[in-house]
């Protein structure tokens, strides 16, 4: 069994406030759908940290006016704009950290799965291109159903020779930090010492929060943790209603995955002990791909921590989890070769 160290305590906290500028350096990162709700404060957030030299936003639309917008702010970051699919090529020219928040969002009434018809083929299609031009890149999916859209990437990898599985990651950061905010809301505790790791997929069942892995120790009467569980596995819903039409998470969205690019920059800056949850290809027969805390190194996974030692109500959930993420990574995977 492995023990989360205090160590990711660290990497819990704040993207905003830890910048640590020791062994410091510098990155040029890409945003594809770098114009949507999510691109734009998640450009901001990256313009605003220290370690990041040039930002790419890439859009179908709009870049031209965020990147001016954007430009203006006295921090380090060179900002281009790329517009169009002829310009990909050059927005993840030398990238080495891509993330993707390129698609339609949900809206009430949606699961993450009604995305697939649209999202599944510009994921491919920015994967494609990634794959050619900047192979050795960071892969940080964003872009909903992360279950199937992160087969999707890796089997145009595969197809493109490049395939690298420690390389690729769904975002599944914001289900930590919704986990950490609402343990810490419920135990008065200080949101900033609080990390729960989160494993499994990112939609509904296959989200499955490990209360029982928690830093600092918290427990919870069986009715009130399957509340939680069930909350933090419905978050994304709760914001899809609230926002009544208007889209899916944002904000928090774009400070989560703000988060999981610098803990991957610090961790690329050779800092250790870096961990992060993040939805991988695992090798295991009946979760290929799963999210587990990781080990980041400066080239990607380092090593994948596994599931530790989990109680049987989180074994439970797990097992909820595994149909569900079967099917969801069967239908990314049969999305790239419906043609062979
Ligand atoms: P949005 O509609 O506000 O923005 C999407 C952006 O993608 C738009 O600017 C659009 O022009 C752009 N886009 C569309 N096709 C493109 C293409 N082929 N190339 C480049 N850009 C393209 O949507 P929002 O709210 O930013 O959400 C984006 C995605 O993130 C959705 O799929 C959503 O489900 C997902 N999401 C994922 C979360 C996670 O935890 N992983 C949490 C919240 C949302």
């Amino acid at each position: 069994s492995r023990i989360i160290s205090p160590r990711n305590v660290k990497s819990a906290q704040g993207v905003l406030r830890h910048f640590s500028l020791s062994a410091q350096r510098d990155a040029r990162v890409a945003v594809l759908g770098a114009s949507g709700g999510i691109g734009q404060p998640l450009s901001l957030l990256l313009k605003e940290n220290p370690r990041v030299t040039e930002l790419a936003l890439y859009d179908v639309v709009n870049t031209p006016g965020v990147a001016a917008d954007l430009s203006h702010i006295s921090t380090k970051a060179k900002v281009t704009a790329f517009s169009g699919e002829k310009e990909l090529k050059h927005a993840v020219k030398d990238a080495e950290i891509v993330l993707i928040p390129a698609g339609v969002p949900r809206k009430p009434g949606m699961t993450r799965d009604d995305l697939f018809n649209t999202n599944a083929g510009i994921v491919r299609d920015l994967a494609k291109v990634c794959a050619k031009i900047c192979p050795d890149a960071m892969l940080c999916i964003i872009t909903n159903p992360v279950n199937s859209t992160v087969p999707i990437a890796s089997e145009v990898y595969k197809q493109e020779g490049v395939y690298n599985h420690k390389k690729i990651f769904g975002v599944t950061t914001l289900d930590v930090v919704r986990s950490n905010t609402f343990i810490a809301e419920a135990k008065g505790l200080d949101v900033n010492q609080v990390y729960c790791p989160v494993v499994g997929g990112h939609s509904g069942v296959t989200i499955v929060p490990l209360i029982s892995q928690c830093t600092p120790p918290v427990s919870f009467p069986a009715e009130e943790r399957e509340k939680l569980t069930r909350r933090i596995q419905n978050a994304g819903t709760e914001v899809v209603e609230a926002k009544a039409g208007g889209g899916s998470a944002t904000l928090s969205m774009a400070y989560a995955a703000a988060r999981f690019a610098n803990s991957l920059m610090e961790a690329m800056s050779g800092e250790s002990g870096i961990v992060e949850c993040a939805y991988v290809f695992s090798g295991d027969a009946d979760t290929k791909y799963f999210s587990t805390p990781l080990l980041l190194g400066p080239n990607g996974v380092a090593k994948n921590l596994g599931l530790s030692q989990i109680n049987e109500y989180e074994h439970d959930l797990v097992k909820e989890a595994i149909p569900e993420l079967e099917s969801n990574v069967q239908k990314g995977e049969d999305f790239i070769h419906k043609d062979d």
